[in-house]
């Protein structure tokens, strides 16, 4: 049996059955969830994209001249984008992701619209620390990108251990550029992980599918529901498939039985006070050294440097 396998069943045998949010990305899961950031609902790109615009010129000043731009998690680099229109001295950009069909056709669509940007992908599940490609330019310094708040969908101490990961990969004199999302009001955050159409459900749902294509699972899609409310006592939003009705599945020749109601968590999306983010970024070793918000103050973009 894998490693993957393994942690999958450790996940599912504890008392609250828990999937890793990892497994949401395939290729599926990638195009839903760019369908999520499109939606009127998901306040979270929207104001990330309006800070990217209002303030690139520093942020770029801030990256510099001839150094690597490190992107965990990059999806689509939607955001990005912005970024390496304002960058034309960069050594490289490396866009990391688990996701690898995504990934590599998502890096092929940034060569052929900024042909000078070397371009380095990198699939790799970035909560372990992996190999960084060599560039043609050796770079300066590295820069860390983590847009889209996709820190929140770790607890604390998983937090954490990333922060350190990312401060190993950006080097003696690297910085963090992060996007945090947070905390407010119930009514603005609940909406966002239940739109109206239905496409947070689909992605959640999808993790089942993808676990069953690629993980010789066999969950039945239809006894699962999505559900998604924010605990604002914890700051977090728990996201969670429940189940339709008492039933049992199976991966890896592992069997489990699940109550009617009972449910599976898929991901926790955490909102931090910009207190609670500088506490945990210096204990994993970054200061935090700008913020920027967008007007409705929704959502924050970080600069962090190595302490
Ligand atoms: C919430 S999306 C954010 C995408 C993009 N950065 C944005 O801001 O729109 C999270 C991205 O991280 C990737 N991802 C999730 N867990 C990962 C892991 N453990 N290792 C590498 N990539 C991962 C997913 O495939 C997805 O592209």
């Amino acid at each position: 049996m894998n490693d993957e396998i393994t942690a999958l069943i450790e996940g599912l045998s504890q008392a609250q059955k828990t999937i890793s949010p990892k497994y949401f990305y395939d290729e599926t899961g990638s195009q839903l969830f760019d369908r999520i950031t499109g939606l009127p609902e998901y306040y979270l790109t929207d104001a990330e994209l309006d800070i990217m615009r209002e303030h690139v010129d520093e942020m770029a000043a801030l990256v510099g001249e001839q150094a690597s731009l490190i992107e965990f998690g990059s999806g689509s680099s939607l955001k990005t984008r912005i970024l390496l229109e304002h960058l034309d001295q960069l050594a490289a950009y490396v866009p990391v992701d688990i996701s690898e069909e995504h990934l590599l056709a998502s890096a092929a669509k940034i060569r052929s619209e900024f042909p000078a940007l070397d371009v380095c992908p990198v699939v790799a599940d970035f909560t372990q620390a992996f190999a960084l490609p060599a560039p043609i330019v050796t770079p300066v310094r590295n820069v860390v990108y983590f847009p889209g708040s996709t820190i929140g969908n770790f607890e604390y101490d998983a937090a954490m251990a990333l922060l350190r990961v990312m401060h190993g990969e950006a080097g003696e004199n690297g910085a963090l550029l992060i996007g945090v999302d947070l905390q407010k009001d119930a009514a603005i955050i609940d909406p966002a992980y239940n739109d109206s159409a239905g496409v947070t459900a689909a992605f959640n749902l999808n993790m089942l599918r993808h676990l069953n294509t690629s993980y010789g699972s066999n969950f039945d899609l239809d006894a699962f529901e999505h559900r998604a409310a924010y605990d604002s006592d914890e700051g977090r939003v728990v996201i969670e498939l429940v189940s339709t009705r008492d039933q049992s599945f199976a991966i890896a020749d592992t069997h489990f039985e699940i109550a009617d109601g009972e449910t599976i968590l898929t991901e926790y999306s955490h909102k931090y006070t910009l207190e609670g983010f500088a506490d945990m970024a210096r204990d994993a070793g970054f200061k935090v050294a700008r913020v920027w918000k967008d007007k409705n103050e929704l959502f924050s973009v970080q600069y962090c440097t190595r302490l």
